[in-house]
């Protein structure tokens, strides 16, 4: 049985004591659940202050990006093995807003997953489609790119780390959430993709989880479906009302 995954993605939002505020709060009313995990990726300035509120409680911290080397002249760049030091175990990479505003391409986010699993960390790797991806019929192959690229040379044991995030772009932020069976339809398509690779047993015990307009009302619904394994919420996370209702799904 895949446990189910739920991480709040903060995005840039909440300054430290913003943050402290929320994760006391939101860790007071969760006790552990053999069914699902929960995380929180605050902006990096958070992580290492949420640790300590977070230590000995079942929500784990994700961060939102890393870089690829583990140290090194790279201004403004923050890499695993720093994340891991800081209180982190999972990390974003590949984000649509990643590719999309700061130029991340397949080669990159494969990269960040592999420094990720070096480091110590658990990548969630995320791909999905534009709308006029979608339009022009092209969703497949382009997600297919994006695990052939994005997962290159990720090893059998490594995979095991790794978590597989679908977020179409087009649902994102949008409050236009794919139907369960939209979803559902494109993990169960990730999940051939893993299949061919790593063989269906391995395969079976990846992790997908859905992103992309993700709210109280939804979330079950999704998580419902057979390879929907958690989900990655980005608005509805901000605010302790509705993620709770969330991670209580
Ligand atoms: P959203 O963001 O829930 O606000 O659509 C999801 C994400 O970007 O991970």
């Amino acid at each position: 049985m895949r446990r189910a995954l739920i991480i709040g993605n903060w995005k840039m939002h909440k300054t430290v004591a913003e943050s402290v505020e929320f994760a006391r709060a939101l860790s007071g009313g969760f006790t552990a659940r053999a069914d699902r995990e929960v995380a929180i990726a605050p902006p990096f300035t958070a992580l290492h202050a949420l640790a300590a509120i977070l230590k000995g409680t079942p929500i784990d911290l994700c961060a939102q990006d890393v870089h690829w080397e583990r140290e090194g002249a790279f201004t403004g760049e923050v890499s695993a093995t720093m994340l891991l030091d800081a209180g982190c175990r999972f990390v974003l990479v590949g984000h649509s807003e990643r590719r999309c505003f700061f130029g991340e391409s397949n080669d990159d986010v494969n990269r960040k997953a592999r420094s990720a699993l070096r480091g110590g960390l658990s990548p969630v790797v995320c791909v999905g489609e534009t709308l006029d991806e979608r339009e022009a019929d092209q969703t497949l192959s382009v997600l297919r790119r994006q695990l052939k690229e994005g997962l290159n040379n990720i090893s059998a044991d490594d995979i095991r780390r790794s978590i597989v995030a679908y977020e179409p772009v087009w649902a994102i932020g949008t409050g236009k959430t794919a139907t369960p069976e939209q979803a559902e339809e494109i993990h169960d398509f990730i999940r051939q993709f893993l299949e061919r690779v790593y063989g269906k047993e391995l395969a079976a015990e990846i992790r997908v989880i859905y992103g992309g307009s993700v709210n109280p009302e939804n979330a079950g619904s999704l998580m419902a479906k057979k390879d929907i394994d958690g989900v990655l919420v980005g608005g509805a996370s901000l605010h302790l009302d509705s993620f709770r209702k969330i991670i209580h799904y």
